[in-house]
């Protein structure tokens, strides 16, 4: 158990913002970082004890019919039924099944992105995973353009599509959906009760218009079982965020991980203001004690990952 340590018994509740970009200083880009494979695959091996990626990344149309009833993961005594839209998108197989890439590029929301150029260097790895239907054409510089994964929480269509009030934002998402062309996009559905809705307007406005993309909906374990092999390594993290899961998920299909918009800190290493996302004005809400996420937590782990060689996070600029 547990050779990889990536120990941090600090409390995550109270983070001083102005050190911290300091304290979490990771070299530029271009400085020497090489790949530890022997560790990336004991790592692979070690969250195989606790989920397989192949087949937690979605339920299966086979294990579900129509009518069942859930109970969502978060809120155990709320339930939703499958309903004939979910069933008809679930995959029959799994979206990974047997896949093997060389690089895969995670691409998390921090404005750390902004004028980095790292746009042609994420587009150049062999998968590349997004969050949250970020946008990408008008930053292509800086977060490139290439998806082959990319996740939607629910919440996103309430935060980014005012929840389809009107025509004007039902069209942009149609939009958002048919630039995917594809891709998997990765709905949690069963997580919290909040969304349900959301996940129906979304899975209906796919089949209407027949979208082209592979929708996957994480297993019912997934989050639990991430957190587990997080605590095991003590890293005590309250929620995932999806950032984490998505490396979590790619440790088992991609030989070399590198992270990029990964960066909960307000400023960056030369002390520059960074926004929380890249493309919107959400504000820093992590540090309160309401918010499910344990961010620069996370990050810590991922920075000491980094200098074991196992993944590389770049949080300036691309050469
Ligand atoms: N991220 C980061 N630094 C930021 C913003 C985001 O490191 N300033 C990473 C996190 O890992 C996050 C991922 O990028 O999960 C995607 O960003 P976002 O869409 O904001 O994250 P969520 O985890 O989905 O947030 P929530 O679950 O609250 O919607």
């Amino acid at each position: 158990r547990a050779e990889v340590v990536i120990n941090d018994s600090s409390s995550p509740a109270v983070v001083d913002r102005s050190n911290e970009s300091i304290k979490h200083n990771i070299k530029p880009a271009s400085s020497k970082w090489s790949h530890n494979q022997t560790l990336s695959l004991k790592i692979r091996k070690q969250i195989l004890k606790f989920l397989d990626a192949e087949k937690d990344i979605s339920v299966l149309k086979g294990t579900l019919k129509p009518g069942d009833i859930i109970h969502y993961v978060f809120d155990r005594d709320s339930t939703m039924n499958v309903s004939q839209n979910l069933y008809e998108l679930l995959p029959r197989t799994s979206p990974l099944k047997g896949k093997q890439f060389p690089t895969c590029a995670i691409v998390g929301n921090s404005g750390v992105l902004l004028h980095s150029g790292c746009g042609p260097e994420i587009d150049a790895h062999s998968f590349v995973i997004r969050c949250n239907l970020a946008p990408v054409q008008e930053y292509s510089q800086d977060v490139g353009m290439k998806t082959d994964l990319v996740t939607m929480n629910p919440s996103v269509i309430q935060r980014a599509f005012e929840d389809l009030v009107n025509e004007t934002w039902r069209e942009k998402l149609l939009q958002r959906l048919h630039s995917l062309n594809g891709s998997i996009l990765w709905i949690p559905a069963f997580m919290a009760k909040g969304g349900k809705e959301r996940v129906e307007w979304v899975n209906e406005l796919i089949l209407k218009h027949h979208i082209n993309v592979r929708t996957a909906y994480p297993s019912l374990r997934l989050l639990h079982a991430v957190r587990g092999y997080w605590l095991t390594n003590k890293v005590h993290i309250k929620r995932p965020t999806t950032g984490l899961l998505m490396y979590t998920l790619a440790t088992r299909f991609c030989n070399r991980i590198y992270l990029y918009g990964f960066w909960p800190f307000p400023l960056d290493q030369n002390q520059n203001p960074v926004k929380y996302h890249y493309y919107d004005s959400l504000k820093y809400g992590y540090t309160s004690q309401a918010s499910p996420h344990t961010m620069p937590l996370e990050f810590k782990a991922l920075k000491t990952l980094h200098q074991q060689g196992a993944l590389k996070l770049t949080v300036g600029e691309c050469d």
